[in-house]
């Protein structure tokens, strides 16, 4: 524990019971938020996998079943959904037809792991279209990416922000993954950190401790900014201009090359 105490914001995580992969009833789905609470997060976004042909119905009902079976956490629970693109998505969002995150202009959205979008570009303006600026989940997990993270400059230039699992902050997606999540979180783009959890086990909705790793390295403002301050003004529907200066200088293109970097060290890889 530090002087500062953040309240941490879960942008992303599959917590309705029933729903998608996450829990399968709805008692493991309570265990999951007395997690969360214990953990010190005060808000968490339900985003449970979503395509076009996705039912908003029943992912209302599921969110109220939750809300109400976790009255006594000391915890707000909001919903959105972890959007499958298709080129239909934009229009459906803008209809109803699907949940943004919290009803903001933000939504959450995912690629195909193994294969890039035909261009993620087309996709990024056809948001941007219709008004709406996408959260792109866990973007340090695809392979393209892997093998080409500079890639990823462009999306922040198209209106989206760029969301990174905690787990891949702490190496649990393999060393590509963390070395790419770690150059998003040292850098001056827009980033937020989400537990994308799916059960109470390996995947859980954590981030204290990788809140601590980012802020030893960034400092509080850039680590309250990750998961905090632009987590929050994305729920809330805020302007998120001015949030995430970084405090520290990008990485270098020498630290790219080098095999042993310093976050190896620190979580020991
Ligand atoms: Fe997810």
């Amino acid at each position: 524990m530090t002087d500062h105490d953040p309240e941490l914001i879960d942008c992303h995580s599959h917590i309705l019971a029933s729903v998608d992969d996450g829990p399968a009833a709805i008692d493991e789905a309570i265990e999951m938020l007395r997690i969360a609470v214990d953990d010190g997060i005060r808000l968490i976004v339900a985003t449970p996998h979503a395509d076009a042909q996705s039912d908003y119905g029943a992912f209302k009902r599921a969110h109220t079943r939750v809300v109400e079976a976790a009255s006594e956490l000391r915890i707000e629970i909001m919903l959105g959904a972890e959007i499958l693109v298709s080129p239909s998505i934009p229009t459906l969002l803008v209809q109803g037809s699907l949940p943004t995150l919290n009803g903001s202009r933000f939504p959450l959205i995912e690629f195909d792991f193994s294969i890039a979008p035909p261009s993620v570009e087309t996709i990024l303006f056809d948001f941007q279209m219709a008004g709406l600026r996408p959260v792109i989940a866990h973007v340090e997990r695809y392979a393209y990416v892997q093998r080409s993270p500079a890639i990823v400059r462009e999306w922040p230039r198209r209106g989206a922000i760029l969301q990174v699992n905690a787990g891949s902050l702490r190496g649990e997606f393999g060393v590509a993954a963390m070395d790419v999540a770690w150059e998003l979180a040292t850098s001056a783009w827009p980033v937020i950190v989400a537990s994308d959890a799916h059960n109470r086990r390996q995947r859980s909705p954590r981030l204290r401790a990788t809140y601590e790793l980012v802020a030893r390295r960034c400092g509080h403002d850039r680590a309250g900014a990750l998961f905090e301050s632009l987590p929050g003004a994305i729920v809330r529907n805020e302007s998120i201009v001015g949030i995430g200066d970084p405090t520290v200088e990008p990485v270098d293109r020498g630290r790219r090359t080098n095999p042993r970097r310093w976050w190896h060290r620190v979580l020991g890889r």
